[in-house]
């Protein structure tokens, strides 16, 4: 795979650009510009967390506050030089636990200052940082971790309940945030350990090329994989958070999402960083009111949000955007699922603002298709390229359409955050890479004559609900561990607030008969062994669920049936 090297030649702070002139930034920019506001740029050593934390606390921004913790209880803040110590202490106490450069740090509990901490202090060791969402259950921890190897998991004493220990042999070390009275056999208190530790800490040093974080992502098929990131990453996480969330020295940044995903990590914490601003996280759970008092108490500039957000926001009615002050706002941007025109009108209405679309994926690790500042926004598109990507429209067979034709929304390999690897998984990589010279997304689009890019929708049958990416495969898998369902089928169905909801299909075993009282018992079943979000809101009855002459389930004939469309080519189909 393309590989970035430093280039000596480029002078130190980059080329130039007009900002306000997307068609000449996209046509003069390159990548390496960046690398001269990067510390390895002239000693050769990179770090991921000292270029977020110990960099800026050798200038000016010591004593800048780093990170605003607030929730309904809590209130908090951390300077850049309070991280710098904490993940210093955090660092050593996972030495100490003789956690190795590589080795596998899983973290799984809620948004709190303590995540941030810890995250930081692992890559500051060069371990590779694993987040799992909070809401996960037994089974989709169990799968990830046993995947992933993890040596240590950063958790809390109420959720370690879902980590079967007997099942995940090389799990050595749980280190538990809160209280807890006692502390079994490979526990480790981290207050106590966090106090006995020293704050100074020489980074790990390392490559570009070193692994950072692993995140686990849904496909159409087989279990959910490990998409690796490596420590490059970071050039285009930075010039990103610079030129698409436009961060400046004196804002105060939102990002919505959890650090069990993508957008937390990468735009709630790298991007952030990188650019040396304040970063404001809110904790606990979504309510219109929590959120408004946020924006408003905290003077947030610039805020990062998701289309199922802004729709239950926008259904929370006016009469509670007219009760809140969002003159702070400057800029305003979303991601992870279609934002819809009317959500953009609307929100130019209640926050006197434009929601600035953004495309990308775990697997890209950073912006691919945006909506900078500078550019007119056409409700409904995504955008155009960021400057240094090349997008198009291709066939099955990699040749580029024109404009208008509906096609594969591709890549051509080689940018910065690209993944390196799908965990323990080489085939699974080379699928996305299939077509030469591109990567090849899974998502349908289509280009204007400007180049302003149009999602369509999946070619694949991976669902993405509230934003959220749920694999069909994990959810007919826990489906059929049920002792009543013989078989299942799992599509996304269309829904005006989430995007999509999961309705599931099922047929039973003998001895079973559908009643409200057994759907609503097997949909507890996969929300307590799997997770909330991945549990079927709707689930059907069939007589027998359709299936190839292999045996596979046609889920794309399920869902043509409950859309009423027609079903397509049935060559395969079992009889
Ligand atoms: C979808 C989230 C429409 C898309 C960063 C993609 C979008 C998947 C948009 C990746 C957008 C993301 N408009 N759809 N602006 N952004 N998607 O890996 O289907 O959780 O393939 O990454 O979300 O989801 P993931």
């Amino acid at each position: 795979m393309e590989k970035l090297e430093i280039k000596e030649s480029l002078p130190p702070g980059g080329g130039k650009h007009n900002l306000n002139d997307y068609e000449s930034v996209y046509e003069t920019f390159r990548f390496e510009e960046v690398f001269a506001d990067f510390s390895w740029h002239t000693t050769g050593k990179v770090n991921m967390a000292h270029e977020l934390i110990d960099r800026h606390v050798m200038g000016p921004k010591k004593d800048k506050t780093a990170l605003i913790y607030v929730d309904d209880n809590r209130r908090e803040t951390y300077t850049f030089d309070d991280l710098r110590r904490l993940s210093g202490q955090f660092g050593n106490l996972l030495l100490k636990l003789g956690v190795k450069k590589g080795d596998r740090v899983f973290f799984f509990m809620p948004r709190s200052p303590e995540i941030y901490v810890g995250m930081l202090g692992a890559l500051k060791i060069g371990a590779i940082v694993g987040p799992l969402f909070e809401a996960f259950m037994e089974s989709a921890v169990t799968d990830r971790l046993a995947d992933a190897e993890a040596s240590v998991l950063v958790t809390t004493s109420v959720l370690k309940g879902r980590v079967p220990r007997e099942k995940l042999p090389k799990l050595r070390h749980l280190i538990i945030v809160d209280e807890q009275p006692d502390y079994a056999e490979g526990e480790v208190d981290f207050a106590r350990a966090m106090a006995e530790s020293k704050e100074e800490l020489e980074p790990a040093w390392g490559t570009l090329e070193d692994p950072m974080i692993l995140h686990y992502t849904s496909g159409s098929t087989g279990k959910p994989k490990g998409v690796l990131h490596v420590q490059g990453a970071m050039i285009q996480q930075y010039i990103t958070g610079k030129w698409v969330l436009d961060l400046q020295e004196d804002d105060i940044y939102w990002c919505t999402a959890d650090p069990g995903w993508v957008t937390g990590t990468s735009y709630g914490i790298f991007a952030p960083w990188l650019n040396g601003a304040t970063n404001l996280v809110r904790g606990g759970r979504f309510s219109a009111d929590g959120w408004y008092r946020t924006l408003q108490d905290e003077h947030v500039t610039v805020w990062y949000s998701a289309p199922t957000a802004f729709r239950m926001l926008m259904s929370a009615g006016d009469g509670m955007t007219d009760k809140y002050d969002f003159s702070s706002l400057r800029h305003v941007l979303s991601v992870g699922e279609p934002l819809n025109p009317e959500v953009i009108r609307w929100g130019f209405k209640a926050y006197g603002k434009r929601i600035h679309d953004t495309w990308w994926m775990t697997e890209t690790g950073a912006h691919m298709i945006v909506n900078l500042p500078c550019m007119d926004i056409r409700p409904g598109s995504m955008g155009k390229p960021f400057p240094g990507i090349v997008a198009a429209i291709v066939d099955n067979m990699g040749n580029e359409l024109p404009p208008y034709s509906l096609g594969n929304l591709a890549i051509k390999t080689g940018w910065p955050s690209m993944m390196r690897q799908i965990w323990n998984n080489p085939a699974k990589y080379q699928e996305y890479f299939a077509v030469p010279g591109w990567y090849v997304s899974g998502d349908s689009a289509y280009m204007d004559e400007d180049g302003y890019f149009w999602f369509q929708g999946r070619v694949d049958d991976v669902i993405n609900t509230s934003g959220e990416r749920v694999g069909p495969f994990e959810v007919e898998s826990k489906l059929v561990e049920h002792s009543a369902v013989a078989e299942a089928g799992v599509i996304g169905k269309p829904d005006p607030v989430r995007g999509e909801i999961i309705k599931a299909f099922i047929s039973l075993r003998e001895g079973y008969t559908a009643s409200e009282a057994l759907m609503e018992e097997i949909r507890l079943f996969v929300k307590t062994g799997l997770s909330a979000h991945a549990a079927p809101r709707e689930i059907e009855v069939l007589e027998k669920l359709p299936k190839t002459r292999s045996g596979k389930i046609m889920r794309r004939v399920l869902k043509a049936q409950e859309l009423g469309l027609p079903v397509g080519d049935l060559s395969t189909i079992e009889d």
